[in-house]
């Protein structure tokens, strides 16, 4: 899926400070759609009861995108990251910085990004992955921008790619039902005017056990319990409020207020959690891109996703102020605030 986002070749200054500046975005979905109503027959196979009622007013979410058993975190990324170059006129010789934000890596090593620097066939620059779960996708945009502005890159990949339905207990209804595989990228680069106004990044080790996939290879076998759990309704208040308190962290940084904002783009965990972060921040719903209802919670990749959406759309257009928000196992939590 490309984006028509306009193109922008940016040019460091030589006189002001470096900054950094989105000017492509895209993304990429598995080909299998699976509907609730689909997924609910499914499980209903082998003894696990849901419906789509259930998982609409719950969640909000009324189909997800699988992969199938041979599509992996780079493949997606790197099919979104074509996108996002091609949608900002930059070849991939030019990239001299990948970050991918996955918590569903194709291997323990080497990196997703290194798989993915691979397959776009970039020799040079870096490569790295970051995993910060939900939060990964605004962590590794803040971490492009720190690396663009001190000089060690111009122009950056920054991916979130997933194939959460891999870590995904499908006995479990309260979880499986939850997720989708999918990924997002922008491309960022060199500029003489922000872009990127302010990043914020938190994170609170003692709630890591609200959120986990607690498993891990050892001695060529699987040691602990590799399947996604969650405390739902602890995710659910602790979310609200971080998201909270951070969006309104990183406006003031920008020195800005929450009504300047013209769109809020969330991690999309659940319609629930942003319709309430949106309540709590006094931003009126039109305001908020939500595609929960078509891709459910793809993690890292949610926030790229949904913006590759918005800016395909039309409604995201170059000058609007975007706040793009993470939060998830870690506990972890983050915003950026975007001029695009
Ligand atoms: N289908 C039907 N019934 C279900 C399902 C399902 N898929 N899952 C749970 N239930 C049942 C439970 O068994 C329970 O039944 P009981 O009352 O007979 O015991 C009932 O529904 C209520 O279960 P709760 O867990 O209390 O449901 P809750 O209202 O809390 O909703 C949910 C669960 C949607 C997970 C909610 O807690 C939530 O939104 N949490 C936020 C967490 C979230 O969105 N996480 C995404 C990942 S985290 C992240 O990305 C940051």
């Amino acid at each position: 899926m490309a984006s028509n986002f306009s193109n922008t070749t940016a040019r460091a200054s030589t006189a002001g400070a470096v900054r950094s500046r989105i000017v492509g975005v895209g993304s990429a979905l598995p080909t299998r759609c699976v509907s609730n109503q689909e997924l609910a027959l499914e499980l209903a196979r082998k003894g696990v009861e849901t419906s789509d009622e259930w998982i609409v007013a719950r969640t909000g979410i009324e189909q997800r995108w699988l992969a199938e058993p041979d599509v992996s975190s780079s493949m997606l990324g790197t099919q979104a990251a074509q996108a996002a170059l091609r949608s900002a006129g930059v070849a991939a010789d030019d990239i001299d910085l990948v970050i991918c934000a996955t918590s569903t890596p194709d291997f323990i090593f080497p990196s997703t990004a290194c798989l993915i620097q691979k397959a776009l066939g970039i020799t040079g620059g870096a490569a790295f992955d970051v995993q910060a779960v939900c939060s990964g996708f605004v962590y590794a945009l803040a971490t492009a921008d720190g690396l663009i502005r001190s000089g060690v890159a111009r122009r950056a990949l920054v991916i979130g790619a997933e194939v959460f339905s891999r870590i995904l207990d499908w006995n479990d209804r309260s979880t499986c039902v939850l997720f989708g595989d999918g990924a997002g990228a922008v491309v960022l680069t060199a500029a003489q005017k922000p872009g990127i106004l302010a990043s914020r990044l938190h994170s609170d080790g003692r709630h890591e056990h609200i959120l986990r996939a607690a498993g891990n290879v050892c001695g060529g076998a699987v040691k602990g319990h590799p399947f996604l759990t969650m405390d739902g309704q602890a995710v659910f208040k602790l979310a609200v409020n971080v998201l909270n308190d951070v969006a309104r962290e990183t406006v003031e940084a920008a020195g800005l207020t929450i009504n300047d904002v013209n769109w809020l783009i969330p991690h999309q965990a659940n319609v629930r959690i942003l319709t309430a972060t949106a309540r709590k921040l006094g931003i009126a719903p039109e305001r908020v891109v939500s595609t929960v209802a078509q891709h459910a919670n793809t993690s890292a990749a949610s926030v790229p996703l949904a913006l590759s959406v918005a800016v395909e759309d039309g409604r995201v257009k170059s000058g609007d102020l975007v706040l793009m928000e993470g939060v998830g196992g870690g506990f972890t939590w983050a915003a950026s605030l975007v001029r695009m």
